[in-house]
C-alpha cells in the first residue's frame, strides 16, 4: 500500500460529461462519463489496434445496446464477434464463463483480441476473468450498463464467478484498459436496478467523504428519478473515491476492503437465499445496515448516524432489514456464510465497520455480538 495524496474534496458541479484516471503505473486507464458514449466511434479510438473484437453481452442487454456498439467497433476491428450470455446473478459460473469461451476459440480469436463487456457488474466481472484467463491474458475493455457496474464493479480490475459455497470466490485481478459509463444507458434500467446500485453510491459517503453523504441526502430523490446532471455527479464522485482507494491498494492488501462495507452480511444474504434472489446492491443495502449497528455496539459511531444512514438506504429504495436464512437458527447461518468471506483469516470474520462518519476501519467482533446485531436486524 502508498502514501497518496488525500482525496481531494467534493464540489458539486453541473458538468454532464467527466473522464477521471486511475492511476496503477503501466496498468492506468481513464474512465469516461457521459451520455452517448457507446454508439460513439470515437470513444473506441486509442485502443489496442488487433484483426478483432469480441463482444461479450447478454439477452436483456443485447437487443437494447449490441447494434450501437458493434456499429461503432466495426469502424476499427475487421472482425467484431458477439457471445450473449443468459442473464443473471444464477449464471455468473463456471459453465456460463465456458460460454465465453467456447466463442473465443470457435472465431479464432487470438492474443491480441479486445473483449468488450457490455452489461452490468455479472457480465463485467465474467468477461473480465475471462479476459484474464484467455491465452493467460488478453486486453479488454468495460462497457458498463447499470448504475451499479458504472460506479464500482467496472472500475478496479476485480473480476470473478461465484461458488454455491461462496460469492465471487474464483477469479483473478485484471485491470482493463478503458472504462465508459454512458449514462443514457441508465434510462433503460429497471427501477429496483437503480436502488441497487444505489446502494453502491451511498457506501461511499460512510467510508470516505460525508460532504458526498451529505450531497446524497439532497439529491437521493433527483437520482431516483434519474436526472442526468444528478447522476453524472453522483457516478463522477463514486469512480472518483474508487479511483483513490484502488490506486493505493491494487490488490486489497489492507485499504481495499473498506470498499466492501456492507458487503460480509450482504453476500451471506446473497448466497444464503440462493444468488439472484436478493439483488447485490440490495444485500449491500441491508448489509450497510447491520454493519452500523455493530459499529455502534463496539462504540464507533452513535445511534443517530445509524439512523441516518438507515433513512438513505431506505429513501433509495432499498431493504434496510436482512433476510431470513434459516428459521431455527439465523444468525448461526449468517456467521457459517461469512466464515467464508474472502476477507476471513483463519475462520475469523473480518467486519467493514464505521469508526466514525466517514472512516472506515477493518475489525472482528465477538460471535455473540454479531448474533444480536443479526437478530435485532432480520425479519
Ligand atoms: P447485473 O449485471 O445482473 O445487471 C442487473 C440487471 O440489469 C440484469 O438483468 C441486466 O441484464 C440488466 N441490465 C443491465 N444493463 C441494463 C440496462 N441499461 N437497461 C436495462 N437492463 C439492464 O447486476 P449489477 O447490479 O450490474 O452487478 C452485480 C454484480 O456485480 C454482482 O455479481 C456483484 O458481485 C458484482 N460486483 C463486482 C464488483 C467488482 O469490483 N468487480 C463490485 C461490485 C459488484
Ligand atoms: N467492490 C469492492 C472492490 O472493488 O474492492
Amino acid at each position: 500500500m502508498t502514501t497518496a495524496a488525500p482525496l481531494a474534496p467534493f464540489i458539486a458541479h453541473t458538468a454532464d460529461h467527466a473522464t477521471v484516471h486511475i492511476d496503477l503505473g503501466e496498468r492506468s486507464y481513464p474512465i469516461r462519463i457521459g451520455a452517448g458514449l457507446l454508439g460513439e466511434t470515437s470513444t473506441y479510438q486509442g485502443l489496442p489496434k488487433a484483426r478483432s473484437a469480441l463482444i461479450v453481452t447478454n439477452t436483456t442487454v443485447a437487443p437494447l445496446y449490441l447494434q450501437q456498439v458493434r456499429t461503432a467497433l466495426a469502424a476499427q476491428y475487421a472482425q467484431v464477434h458477439v457471445v450473449e450470455l443468459p442473464d443473471g446473478e444464477a449464471h455468473k459460473d463456471w459453465q456460463t464463463l465456458n460460454l465465453i469461451f467456447d466463442g473465443l476459440l470457435q472465431q479464432g480469436c487470438d492474443r491480441k483480441t479486445l473483449l468488450f463487456a457490455l452489461g452490468g457488474g455479472v457480465i463485467g466481472d465474467m468477461t473480465g476473468f475471462a479476459a484474464a484467463s484467455y491465452m493467460r491474458g488478453v486486453p479488454f475493455v468495460q462497457l458498463p450498463t447499470t448504475l451499479l457496474s458504472q460506479v464500482d464493479s467496472s472500475v478496479g480490475g476485480k473480476t470473478a464467478i461465484n461458488h454455491p459455497l461462496g460469492k465471487n470466490m474464483i477469479g483473478a485481478f485484471y485491470q482493463p484498459q478503458l472504462v465508459l459509463c454512458d449514462l443514457a444507458s441508465l434510462d433503460t434500467l429497471p427501477v429496483r436496478e437503480l436502488s441497487a446500485g444505489l446502494a453502491e453510491v451511498i457506501k461511499y459517503g460512510p467510508i470516505a467523504d460525508m460532504a458526498f453523504f451529505d450531497w446524497l441526502e439532497a439529491n437521493i430523490d433527483l437520482l431516483r428519478s434519474g436526472d442526468r446532471q444528478a447522476m453524472a455527479q453522483a457516478v463522477k464522485r463514486s469512480v472518483e473515491i474508487k479511483a483513490w482507494v484502488v490506486s493505493q491498494d491494487e490488490k486489497e492488501a489492507g485499504l481495499r476492503a473498506v470498499l466492501n462495507f456492507g458487503h460480509t452480511f450482504g453476500h451471506a444474504i446473497e448466497a444464503g437465499m440462493g444468488y439472484g434472489v436478493w439483488l447485490h446492491g440490495e444485500g449491500v443495502g441491508a448489509g450497510m445496515v447491520m454493519a452500523a449497528h455493530l459499529s455502534q455496539e463496539l462504540g464507533l459511531v452513535d445511534a443517530a448516524f445509524v439512523a441516518r444512514l438507515t433513512r438513505l438506504i431506505e429513501r433509495a429504495g432499498l431493504p434496510t432489514k436482512g433476510a431470513m436464512l434459516d428459521a431455527k437458527d439465523n444468525a448461526g447461518a449468517y456467521l457459517e456464510h461469512m466464515r467464508v468471506d474472502k476477507k476471513a483469516e483463519a475462520g475469523e470474520i473480518r467486519f467493514v465497520l464505521i469508526d466514525g462518519p466517514g472512516k472506515a476501519v477493518m475489525r472482528s467482533a465477538p460471535d455473540a455480538l454479531v448474533r444480536q446485531v443479526i437478530d435485532r436486524c432480520c425479519g
